[in-house]
């Protein structure tokens, strides 16, 4: 930690807390005191203090339940306790519970420094380990910096610390999965499971048994009993991807769930509540689906407390190189490709181009650049080898209104075939090269199509 470390003390004694802010202010902390510890409730997330002092005796909120509540909303800060009174007995009561340390009145001041700096290094490890492990998603890695990108960001820092039901909407490959991540890893449920589930890929009934859980025997093939994702999140967050494929039956199970806050295990007759918060997902247009009737419009309501559209990337092109410079760092280093850069005529490329397949098809593209690439600068032709790779697409672009497959494939035969022989400037043998053809195959193709110089 560079900054000073952030301390709140608490104690409802004004002279010893003064006296603690003197010793704290000389090691050049920076410290808050406080001697209501009822004002401690109110305070945000944001203040955000890398310790925690607090008195175990005091008259309006005890410093043990005071404890717990900070403990709740910031688990990743120590907390060390000072008492007048303190016996052995609170003491290890307190340090099972989660407390860094308990230190006795009067205070000495080299044991307090120590104590923090202890608990300081510790919690920084802690932290260095969860980035190690790494978070599976945060907000930092929604990468972009077009206004909605932006906006995003500062939406899931709002909304991820409340339980509000989230629908994430968007285009495939726009990164859905990776804000519903966020929003887990930014709430107060972090350190609980997070749990995703994609309803378009296993079917109805065996959906129900996936989310609720079975008894052993209750179907055909229950052969023992199973425990659901939903008692499994209990604490945690849900994720429903694809929730516009849920079979119309589940739908109505699910909206129970959402009322009420229970579920029922398959084959046992009683409801069990649940914690869960709930994010879902789609790429369908929910509202459309409801007009059709194919999605409940009561669960889509329930749902929807709050919708994150994400955009498309042909809407946001400022965000393009942005992400294409960060996938190139990221597979740089994955394939220990040194420094890759792009130049202006691969930039040039890479933003005239619609990527109807978003996020992911311009990470796709940049994984197959960084695979061929052969020097540290990437060019426009290192892309456009990259695009003739795997692009689909450009199939369509050059025959859109082409049906007779014979056909179109010779038109892109013909432009695949030029492209190659303009890049080798017309040499024939390192063009049939290229192309994987032998020489007079190469030849007999460019008589074909009246492919010259
Ligand atoms: N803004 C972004 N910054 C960095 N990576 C992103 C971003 N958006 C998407 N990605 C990456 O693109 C890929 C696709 O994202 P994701 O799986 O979240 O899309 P999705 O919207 O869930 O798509 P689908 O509807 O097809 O499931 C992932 O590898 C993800 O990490
Ligand atoms: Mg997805």
């Amino acid at each position: 930690m560079n900054s000073p470390a952030k301390i709140l003390a608490v104690d409802d004694e004004p002279e010893y807390l003064h006296a603690l802010l003197k010793v704290l202010k000389l090691k050049k902390y920076c410290v808050d005191i406080e001697s209501d510890p009822v004002n401690v409730l109110n305070l945000t997330e944001k203040k955000n203090y890398d310790i925690f002092l607090l008195d175990v005796n005091m008259p309006r909120l005890n410093g043990t339940a005071l404890f717990e509540i900070i403990k709740n909303k910031f688990p990743d800060s120590p907390v060390i306790m000072i008492s007048g009174e303190s016996t052995i007995g609170t003491a290890v009561e307190m340090i099972k519970k989660g407390a860094y340390d308990f230190i006795e009145k009067p205070v000495e001041p080299e044991r307090l420094y120590i104590t923090i700096e202890k608990a300081l290094e510790k919690s920084r490890i802690f932290e260095e380990m969860q980035n190690l492990r790494g978070k599976p998603s945060t907000i930092q890695k929604i990468i972009g910096e077009s206004g909605v990108i932006k906006k995003l960001h500062t939406d899931i820092k709002q909304l991820a610390p409340t339980n509000a039901k989230v629908l994430i909407t968007g285009e495939s490959g726009t990164g859905k999965e990776l804000v519903a991540a966020a929003i887990h890893y930014h709430s107060k449920r972090t350190h609980k499971p997070y749990i995703t589930i994609n309803c378009s890929a296993i079917p109805g009934e065996l959906l129900e048994s996936e989310l609720f859980g079975h008894k052993k025997g209750s179907f055909t093939g229950a052969t023992s009993d199973k425990k659901g994702k939903f008692l499994a999140a209990d604490g945690g967050s849900i994720f429903l991807d694809e929730i516009g494929d849920m079979d119309p039956r589940l739908q109505a199970k699910m909206l129970r769930v959402l009322e009420e806050n229970e579920i029922e295990v398959i084959g046992e007759n009683k409801s069990v509540k649940v914690d869960v918060r709930i994010i879902s997902a789609t790429n369908k247009n929910l509202a459309e689906m409801v007009q059709e009737g194919t999605f409940r419009e009561d669960l889509f309501h329930r749902l929807n407390t709050i919708q994150l559209r994400l955009p498309a990337l042909r809407e946001r092109k400022e965000d393009i190189i942005t992400l294409a410079k960060y996938f190139l760092e990221k597979f740089s280093v994955e394939y220990k490709k040194d420094n890759l850069e792009f130049d202006i005529g691969a930039e040039l490329l890479l933003c005239d181009y619609d990527y109807p397949g978003n996020v992911r098809e311009l990470k796709n593209l940049i994984e197959r650049v960084v695979i061929f690439a052969d020097c540290r600068l990437i060019t426009q032709i290192d892309v456009e080898r990259a695009y003739g790779k795997n692009n689909f697409k450009a199939i369509l672009d050059i025959a859109p209104d082409e049906h007779n497959l014979k056909n179109a494939k010779a038109e892109f035969e013909k432009i695949f075939i030029e492209r190659a022989l303009k890049k080798n400037e017309w040499n024939l043998q390192n063009t049939a090269n290229e192309l994987g053809l032998d020489r007079s195959n190469l030849f007999k193709k460019m008589k074909q199509f009246g492919l010259n110089k």
